[in-house]
């Protein structure tokens, strides 16, 4: 779900490129090491490890989430923390610790890793069991906390746009693995991540099985259309996200109309314009949707009130982790 970089791409690949998935560059510079949270202890990256038998790993059986901080502060901390403890009461996960110890673990981890802007990574697996896949067998869930910097796209992005492209992989409903918990089988998104890498487009748009749009691999999208803002409703298979939420406020506050609404392709191509969010992506302007330009190619007037606004509030609030 966070990748990084940009490169209008002529080949096959995704147009915007990770442009820093942090870790990575770590690995070859060990004197670097991040600290990592794993199970009521503070490690380094090398010595972070979790079993084979983990069913996190064997079946995907496990939540996460992932919050930005900024600025010294975490940003919408108690609504990811309602967020993951949803998550496991939905799949009858018992986290092993209290939301406030959970919290002092994550600020933690931020702090010992010395880091005021970037990225947290909250996972709790399902834990060691036996190849079979009964959780039953699986007697305490781990927590991973993972603190690092992050850019998911580069600058240039946030000025120029995204491209995007329909693919064919659908958002599954909610009776078949309900796209509202943040659950560790992400295949679905990961599918149609590649589908638009193989596209050469920056990001996916994914439908329902009614055809409508849900959502984009790891962002949700709204649309503008006559000074409007619409967002497909969670039951079209759009995850209930926090920056979701954020623009709903936002728009309150510019006296902005916003409504969750069934839209289509259609509506994505006919809209005046269009824009993504998510945790790491942060609210991001798209300007061509299957090769359709949308509205003047540019992102948008509504689309650039709403981002900076954004950016406004993820630097003046949040939990202060270093008091
Ligand atoms: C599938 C999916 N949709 C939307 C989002 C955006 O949610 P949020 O703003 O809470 O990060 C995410 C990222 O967490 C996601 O994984």
């Amino acid at each position: 779900m966070d990748e990084p970089k940009t490169g209008r791409a002529a080949s096959k690949v995704a147009a915007v490129k990770p442009a820093d998935e942090g870790s990575a560059s770590r690995a070859a510079s060990p004197a670097k090491e991040l600290t990592i949270f794993l199970d009521g202890k503070f490690v380094p990256e090398s010595e972070a490890k979790v079993s084979v038998f983990d069913h996190g790993l064997l079946y995907g059986d496990g939540i996460f989430e992932g919050i930005r901080f900024y600025n010294g502060r975490v940003f919408k901390l108690e609504e990811h923390h309602d967020r993951l403890w949803d998550s496991a009461r939905s799949i009858c996960l018992d986290i092993p610790m209290s939301r406030e110890a959970m919290t002092e673990a994550l600020l933690e981890t931020v702090r010992r890793n010395d880091l005021r802007d970037g990225y947290i990574r909250q996972i709790v697996t399902r834990g060691v069991g036996n190849l079979g896949l009964n959780p039953a067998q699986c007697k305490r869930p781990s927590v991973i906390i993972i603190a690092t910097s992050i850019a998911l796209y580069p600058k240039e992005a946030y000025e120029s746009g995204l491209t995007i492209v329909t693919c064919a992989t659908r958002r599954p409903g909610a009776a078949v693995l309900n796209p509202a918990v943040k659950s560790l089988n992400y295949l679905n998104n990961v599918m149609a991540r590649i589908e638009a890498n193989l596209a050469g487009a920056d990001e996916a748009l994914l439908l329902n099985d009614a055809g409508n749009v849900s959502e984009c691999t790891a962002d949700n999208i709204f649309v503008i259309k006559h000074g409007r803002i619409f967002t497909p409703p969670i039951t079209a298979g759009a995850l209930r996200g926090i920056t979701r939420s954020v623009i709903f406020d936002i728009a309150a506050e510019l006296g902005i109309p916003i409504s969750e609404t069934d839209i289509t392709r259609h509506d994505v191509f006919i809209a005046d314009e269009c824009f993504l969010t998510g945790t790491a992506a942060e609210a991001i302007p798209v300007i061509k949707a299957d090769g359709r330009q949308i509205g003047s190619g540019k992102p948008g007037p509504i689309t650039t009130r709403v981002i900076a606004r954004f950016r406004e509030l993820t630097r003046s609030t949040g939990t202060a982790i270093y008091s």
